[in-house]
């Protein structure tokens, strides 16, 4: 039994997590022609044997020019199928809900990944369609730095071929098993894009009044709870602000998750910034927990459950977190790199009855008797008991 909040389960419509700690998507850049690689089954297994209540896989592109660099993975055909479903079931084997995040890189597509510098990638016979790469956009707005020129704006036909991507990306997830989907319309990619007025100018459906902006997000939400099972949760990932003036703002969000309510998204993944620089105020570095406020703001003006993400690094302060209300889910990305075991660190840091048993898998039977062996011991990454 769980005794403290950390670790006891959440359920949202029929999936239980196991606790509350999410791990965040992060792209690996290593797909191989879009498709996953024995790294990333490496990867995601050793993050949902360490213990995370949910695991997400990384932005998943849901059409060729969503593709934001060389190595992403994407769910544009019925190929990609059984590709993921090897993922999910290595994720369900270690006991986490596998989950997967769909996105469309807009005006990022075509980057050089950030182990080269980012900015704009330049054509190569390596990159045999690189003119079915197309950089699109809710407007011709180049962003801001990368050298890239501006992107091409979208037509309506554009558009209804997103939609269209995102629905069937959605249909194919659920083919491959995952339970719960969140749809990536933070960070500057295309979703937000079309959301901040920064980056939209159109003047026709889709552009200018905030319903218009938000028309696209909520078209493909509406359409992707359609083929997505009413038993599985729904999360957006939500830039909540852009934190530069004459951008989307806080009430924005509080608006666009009311109408996402109602569609029925079940989560909001609180984000920031990616449009024009950071999102903290001028001067300011990210600290501690830095955008957990906008998820407690999210989740108090709407009632929405959130999840909480940056800087969220020591078991205490996570729990603390939940505590205090300000989310249900804590997202973790850069941490679980540096030890994908954090969860079952924090359990015993935390003090919570689940102890090893965190871990599903063979390996909290041998750390239990390793444990009853020596009186007091703790593991290194625990404390020094000896
Ligand atoms: C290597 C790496 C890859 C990332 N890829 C994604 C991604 O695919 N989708 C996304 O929404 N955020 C992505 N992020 C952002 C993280 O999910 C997270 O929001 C951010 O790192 C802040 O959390 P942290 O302080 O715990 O690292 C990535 C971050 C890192 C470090």
């Amino acid at each position: 039994m769980a005794t403290t909040r950390l670790f006891s389960p959440l359920q949202l419509r029929e999936v239980v997590f196991r606790n509350r700690i999410m791990a965040a998507p992060m792209w690996q850049y290593a797909g191989r022609d879009w498709r996953p690689t024995d790294w990333h089954l490496m990867n995601l297994g050793r993050l949902a044997d360490g213990g995370s209540g949910v695991v997400f896989q990384e932005g998943t592109t849901v059409e060729r020019r969503a593709c934001g660099t060389v190595g992403d993975l994407g769910i544009w055909d019925d190929a990609a199928v059984p590709h993921l479903r090897r993922l999910v079931d290595m994720m369900q084997s270690c006991g986490a809900v596998p989950g997967i995040q769909l996105m469309h890189a807009g005006r990022k597509a075509r980057q050089k990944p950030p182990d080269e510098g980012r900015g704009a990638l330049e054509r190569s016979p390596a990159i045999a369609d690189w003119d079915a790469w197309d950089v699109i956009a809710p407007s011709a707005i180049a962003l801001a730095g990368d050298g890239a020129a501006a992107p091409r704006e979208m037509t309506l036909t554009d558009i209804q071929a997103v939609i269209d991507a995102f629905v069937a990306g959605a249909r194919r997830a659920a083919q491959a098993g995952y339970q719960v989907l969140d749809l990536h319309a933070a960070h500057g990619y295309l979703l937000h894009t079309f959301l901040s007025p920064l980056s939209n100018r159109r003047s026709d459906a889709y552009g200018g009044s905030l319903a218009n902006r938000m028309r696209l997000v909520l078209e493909i939400v509406e359409g992707i709870r359609g083929v997505w099972s009413a038993a599985h949760p729904l999360f957006v990932r939500l830039s909540c602000i852009d934190g530069t003036a004459g951008g989307w703002e806080m009430a924005d969000s509080v608006t666009l998750v009311r109408e996402l309510q109602r569609l029925g998204v079940d989560l909001i993944d609180c984000s920031a910034g990616g449009i024009a620089g950071s999102p903290l105020p001028a001067g300011q570095s990210a600290r501690y927990g830095y955008q957990v406020e906008l998820a407690a703001t999210i989740r108090r003006e709407t009632g929405v459950p959130t999840s909480a993400v940056g800087l969220i690094v020591h078991a205490a302060h996570a729990e603390r977190i939940l505590q205090e209300g300000a989310c249900d889910l804590v997202a973790l990305a850069r941490e679980l790199i540096h030890n994908p075991n954090w969860p079952l660190d924090a359990a015993l840091k935390l003090d919570d009855d689940t102890g090893y048993r965190v871990m599903r898998t063979r390996g909290s039977f041998w750390l239990e008797r390793r444990a009853a062996t020596v009186p007091g011991l703790r593991p290194s990454t625990v404390g020094d008991g000896a």
